[in-house]
């Protein structure tokens, strides 16, 4: 017989952990779909093309994070030691698929040319992250520090999709609201499973953090530092498409950095990002 898979069999009788257990259980009631929202109501060509281009620009930087979220998920399904562990991983990929679809789509929907290419400063964190030798970072990377990220950015793009809204304040102004209600499918949906995708990788890895040496803790502290340059890179590097949009990014860098360091914090971490010393404009 195939060891992995008895393995598997014999955990799934396991009694799972009570934490982890909650969150699968939320995570198979909070299933939505992307089918169900009224997409024919979001004519997002009113907006400028400008602003078009600013928001595909970002969407194919986060789309690219959803795609390497959903396939490290997939193999931490394949290669968790835990059943809970796996249970949940396997939410996680439905989730991250969804959220590929809702991207693309709504890619095609702001129809600003053809999808642009991946910052080097995205790629040189995800695929460093995606690249982890052993679960414990992954989870660390993704769950964490890339999971934290588009969090951040989620939160902060709907806040700049409101003011697109009639009473928002912008020049912008959509008068169908259509940013009003990609806001609410971005807060509602989106954002809500990364809250719980988050919310896993704190609890995982916080349990590792007690049936890890001391060598491995270390090993995983020196990933934070490394990562947190490489994260702390993006906001500087896409200035131009935050700026377009309203988006401040020393800003969006030092909240990057604080709910980050607030996870660490969480999952029992010594170790915490510095923020990028501000820049005199
Ligand atoms: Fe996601
Ligand atoms: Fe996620």
């Amino acid at each position: 017989m195939n060891a992995q898979l008895i393995a598997a069999y014999r955990q799934a009788f396991l009694e799972p952990q009570r934490g982890l257990q909650r969150l699968y259980e939320m995570a198979k009631r909070d299933q939505w779909n992307v089918d169900s929202q009224p997409w024919a109501a979001l004519d997002l060509r009113r907006l400028p093309l400008s602003l078009r281009e600013a928001l595909s620009g970002l969407c194919c930087q986060l789309h690219y994070g959803e795609v390497a979220s959903m396939l490290a998920a997939a193999r931490c399904v394949e290669q968790a030691s835990d059943s809970a562990v796996r249970m949940f991983a396997a939410t996680q990929v439905i989730d991250e698929a969804r959220h590929v679809e809702w991207f693309t789509r709504l890619i095609q929907l702001l129809d600003a040319g053809p999808p642009s290419g991946i910052h080097d400063s995205v790629a040189n964190l995800i695929d460093s992250i995606y690249g982890s030798a052993t679960l414990d970072e992954l989870c660390l990377g993704m769950q964490l520090m890339v999971e934290g990220l588009a969090q951040t950015v989620f939160q902060e793009a709907a806040h700049v999709l409101r003011t697109l809204s009639p009473r928002g304040g912008s020049d912008f102004a959509d008068p169908v609201g259509g940013p009003l209600l990609l806001a609410d499918w971005l807060q509602n949906g989106i954002a809500r499973d990364e809250s719980r995708h988050i919310a896993f990788g704190v609890l995982h890895l916080g349990q590792r953090m007690r049936q890890l040496s001391r060598v491995q803790i270390d090993a995983l502290q020196r990933k934070v530092e490394y990562w947190g340059q490489l994260l702390l890179a993006i906001p500087q590097a896409d200035e131009p498409h935050f700026a377009t949009l309203g988006l401040d990014s020393q800003i969006l860098a030092a909240r990057c950095v604080s709910d980050l360091n607030l996870h660490l914090r969480q999952a029992g971490l010594d170790v915490q990002i510095a923020a990028a010393p501000l820049s005199q404009t």
